[in-house]
């Protein structure tokens, strides 16, 4: 039997050639089509980062107005999924909801099951524009609450948070979480764009590559680890313990502490600069820095016991919920974000496809086994 060198993990595997995200994990660089994350950070929007994402270079002025606009005119979604989510049992989590909602449109969509380019552009501005609403339209059925319509007149992190709360952002909130999605919107080949590039691979389309995507990053050690921060951070809260005493316990524990470590960087993940700052910043702006102070502490602590730096859910966590988003919201609040890098994969993908199809060492009894009926057994 042939032998092969097996990569648990896929740890440094090299699967696929993209010109999407340059990630240089020693140095901490992260760049979406070679500008570099902390340019984007300060001075771009969501939807130009989605266009650049998409097209492979920032938009003239008259682009991004003609690319905004088909955006915002995309916000539209069947009557028949917010039935859909009354029908949902109490216990249905946003991501679940999420996940399954992302399923189900592939009925209302005119070509479901076209791959060609201009068919994947065309799902990618209606699944950008519609992951929001549902985000916040569940969050509104579950609480009993009217379901708020998009304002067209708003940007996509504006929008979100209007049909969110039901009264319009301030602007600081509106940037904060624009920059949010800007620095969550592509990471070359995290698990759930890997995730959605082998569902694209098998010519299947854009809506199962996208679910199949969110379910990958439900998990807690890819986008499902901010909400388990925010977890943590409550139950120190609640037990009034200190918080360098629950983080050591879970070391001796050998159990994981969220929001620390990377697959990819050795040095500060550039995003986490960013949130660490946001998240202090907003903290101190509504006076309570609890949650900014704690994480710190923590951070401090994990750095010098470990040397593990703080990844992209760490601050995501207290940002959020300095926000006033309600922790469950955090994980599809990434997914809304994060479609944009998934639709530029999966176009990406099917531009210059071939199926994704490794092989796995085998491991199990030797052959030839021979087969034994059941009434010899
Ligand atoms: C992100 C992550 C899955 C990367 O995993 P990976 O590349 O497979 O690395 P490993 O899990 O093998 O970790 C390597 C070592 O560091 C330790 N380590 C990594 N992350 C850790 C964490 N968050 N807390 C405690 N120890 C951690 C592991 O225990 C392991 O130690 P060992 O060699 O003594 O067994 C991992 O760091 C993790 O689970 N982090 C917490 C979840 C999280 O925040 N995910 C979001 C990522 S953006």
């Amino acid at each position: 039997m042939a032998t092969a060198t097996v990569v648990k993990g896929l740890e440094g595997v090299v699967a696929a050639n993209s010109g999407i995200c340059w990630i240089d994990g020693y140095a901490g660089v992260l760049a979406y089509r070679g500008i570099d994350i902390h340019e984007l950070a300060e001075q771009s929007t969501f939807e130009e980062t989605t266009y650049l994402l998409w097209h492979g270079r920032l938009p003239s002025r008259s682009q991004l107005v003609e690319f905004t606009g088909k955006l915002t005119e995309a916000r539209r979604l069947p009557s028949e999924i917010y039935d859909l989510f009354r029908r949902f049992p109490k216990t249905a989590t946003p991501m679940e909801a999420l996940r399954t909602a992302v399923s189900a449109l592939s009925f209302y969509d005119p070509a479901e099951s076209a791959v060609d380019h201009d068919s994947n552009v065309r799902k990618a501005f209606a699944l950008t524009a519609q992951i929001p609403m549902l985000v916040a339209a569940f969050d509104r059925i579950r609480k009993g609450k009217d379901v708020v319509e998009p304002d067209r007149s708003l940007t996509h992190a504006g929008n979100f948070l209007w049909m969110l709360h039901g009264k319009k952002p301030i602007p600081a909130a509106t940037r904060t979480f624009d920059i949010a999605l800007i620095l969550h919107a592509d990471h070359e080949l995290n698990a759930s764009t890997f995730a959605a590039r082998v569902i694209a691979g098998t010519m299947a389309d854009m809506h199962s590559a996208i679910t199949g995507a969110i379910g990958a990053l439900k998990g807690p050690l890819h986008g499902g680890a901010n909400e388990a921060v925010m977890k943590m951070l409550f139950k120190i809260a609640h037990e009034g313990g200190d918080p360098v005493e629950y983080v050591r316990s879970l070391f001796a524990q050998k159990k994981k502490v969220f929001g620390f470590g990377h697959r990819v960087y050795r040095t500060e993940d550039p995003r986490a600069t960013h949130l660490r700052k946001m998240s202090e910043q907003l903290s101190r702006d509504s006076g309570n820095t609890k949650w900014y102070e704690m994480s710190r502490r923590i951070e401090d602590f994990v750095k010098n016991e470990k040397k593990l730096n703080a990844n992209v859910d760490f601050y995501s966590a207290s940002t959020y919920t300095t926000l006033g988003i309600d922790l469950d919201l955090f994980t599809p609040i990434f997914a809304i974000s994060r479609m944009a890098g998934w639709a530029a994969h999966v176009i990406e993908q099917l531009d210059d496809n071939r199926l994704i199809r490794p092989r796995a060492e085998y491991t199990g009894p030797e052959y030839p086994v021979k087969y034994v009926p059941v009434e010899q057994r």
